[in-house]
């Protein structure tokens, strides 16, 4: 063996058991009561966790966004992940007009694969679908691509022909498309007439985005997938409506998953009345109290599949262009580095169960998304590994984050329990507070939905 985690409680989906666990190559294998063959790298985890290292679904590196570009590129961003016990990075990639999403897989792929500290995956952010390119969507599942996403709002999103021909084409060949659902044309409209009223601070960039303008994007879109039959995967939803048209579909026997994010679970829109609110501004924006309520209440009946984080920071510089004018915000906040933490410091406080906080994190992400090799600590699976101590206690400041970003939105957060340790293919990559991890040592991983 390479690496034996000894004496550690290992978490699944469906229950905890105390097991040690032997690393070979990169692999998990053996999981066995006690394991004492020899080796040189013994790690004790007595009284401590083992958990498989998170997949976060949603990230933008180095995203050109806003006017300018998120400041985590592919290095930093996934540096951050691996000090946040997350070891899989799915990054969303905007294809370029008259691109094959093939194209714009590797041209993403030319630029992250030098720099990625653990593992990453793409999304493509599909723009352009005319002459024949509709048809470039099963050259990317066949190049291990099968997800791809349609934006409903912003200058990069499509009309309701595109988004529909998208749905369908994915249909036909086991591709998942997933959704930015909010009503572009209801936020142009509550916006004008803030800004006419003078009305610019952060606080109206909630009021032209409030809960019904995201609901009636869930619902329409939903409503389309349902004449299809096509899957579908909400990001980051956040209102309670949304909650509800999911649930409902679910009941139905229709394919449609939704995600949400730590920011949901623990902020409110009052965030926005601070004077520090611009800070917190993305899209969709934190909602009132019944939605966070809502969301918990989702989580842990199933309706919500997966956490990811949405992670697109800014420099402080970059959100202050906003400071009189809340369109010229930035959208977006840190969070790579806070999913996992978080929402196992929610299992150790009780609000959901250490397995929920595993299937949410790590195992319906893989399974949802096609990693086969990812997402549990059992015999064959890549070596990603988190071991966690419930018994610190750890708050969240800026100079201990590991991004590229002169500010979080978690600066004060305390959470019970912290990591101590991210193995990443059988590599430690952080340790107490240290990233150990290199630049390049992530690889591009393939994927195939069952
Ligand atoms: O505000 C956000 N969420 N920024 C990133 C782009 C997106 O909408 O996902
Ligand atoms: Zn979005
Ligand atoms: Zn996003």
């Amino acid at each position: 063996m390479d690496l034996i985690i000894k004496n550690g409680t290992i978490v699944t989906p469906t229950g905890k058991i105390k097991a040690d666990v032997g690393v070979k190559e990169g692999k998990i294998a053996l999981i066995a009561q006690s394991i004492d063959t020899p080796c040189d790298n013994v790690v004790d985890a007595t009284g401590k966790y083992v958990l498989p290292g998170a997949i976060d679904g949603h990230t933008h590196l180095a995203m050109p966004f806003g006017g300018t570009i998120s400041s985590d590129d592919y290095f930093a961003g996934t540096r951050a992940a691996a000090c946040g016990g997350t070891t899989t990075v799915f990054d969303f990639v905007l294809q370029d007009f008259g691109e094959s999403m093939v194209d714009t897989i590797k041209r993403r792929d030319a630029m992250c694969a030098p720099d990625a500290a653990v593992d990453y995956a793409f999304h493509v952010a599909v723009k352009d679908v005319s002459n024949g390119l509709i048809d470039t969507i099963e050259d990317a599942v066949n190049y291990g691509v099968p997800s791809f996403k349609v934006f409903m709002v912003y200058d990069f999103g499509v009309d309701d022909g595109v988004f529909y021909q998208v749905l369908e084409k994915a249909k036909s060949c086991n591709a998942l498309i997933e959704v930015h659902a909010e009503n572009k044309d209801i936020i142009a409209a509550r916006t004008k007439q803030y800004l006419a009223e003078g009305k610019t601070s952060a606080w109206y960039h909630y009021m032209s985005r409030p809960e019904f303008v995201e609901a009636e994007a869930d619902n329409r879109a939903i409503a389309w997938a349902k004449e299809l039959n096509a899957p579908l995967y909400i990001v980051h939803l956040a209102n309670k409506e949304g909650v509800k048209a999911v649930a409902q579909a679910q009941s139905e026997g229709y394919e449609i998953y939704a995600e949400t994010c730590p920011q949901y679970l623990e902020f409110t829109s009052d965030v926005y009345k601070r004077e520090d609110g611009r800070n917190f501004v993305c899209s969709p924006p934190m909602k009132g109290e019944e939605s966070k309520k809502a969301l918990w209440k989702a989580i842990n009946s199933g309706i919500i599949s997966t956490i990811a984080t949405d992670h697109c920071p800014f420099q402080s510089y970059e959100k202050d262009w906003g400071k009189d004018d809340f369109t010229k915000i930035p959208n977006g906040c840190a969070g790579i580095e806070n999913m996992f933490p978080y929402m196992l410091s929610a299992a150790n406080e009780g609000k959901v169960s250490y397995e929920k906080a595993v299937e949410l994190c790590c195992s319906n992400p893989a399974r949802i998304f096609g990693c086969t090799e990812k997402g549990a600590i059992e015999v064959g699976k890549d070596a990603d590994i988190v071991i966690y101590d419930p018994d610190t206690e750890f708050t969240i400041t800026n100079d201990k984050m590991h991004s590229d970003c002169d500010h979080t939105i978690w600066e004060g957060v305390t959470l019970k329990g912290y990591l101590t340790h991210t193995y990443s293919r059988g590599r430690l990559v952080y340790k107490d507070g240290e990233f150990l991890g290199e630049k390049g040592w992530g690889k591009f991983v393939k994927r195939k939905r069952g």
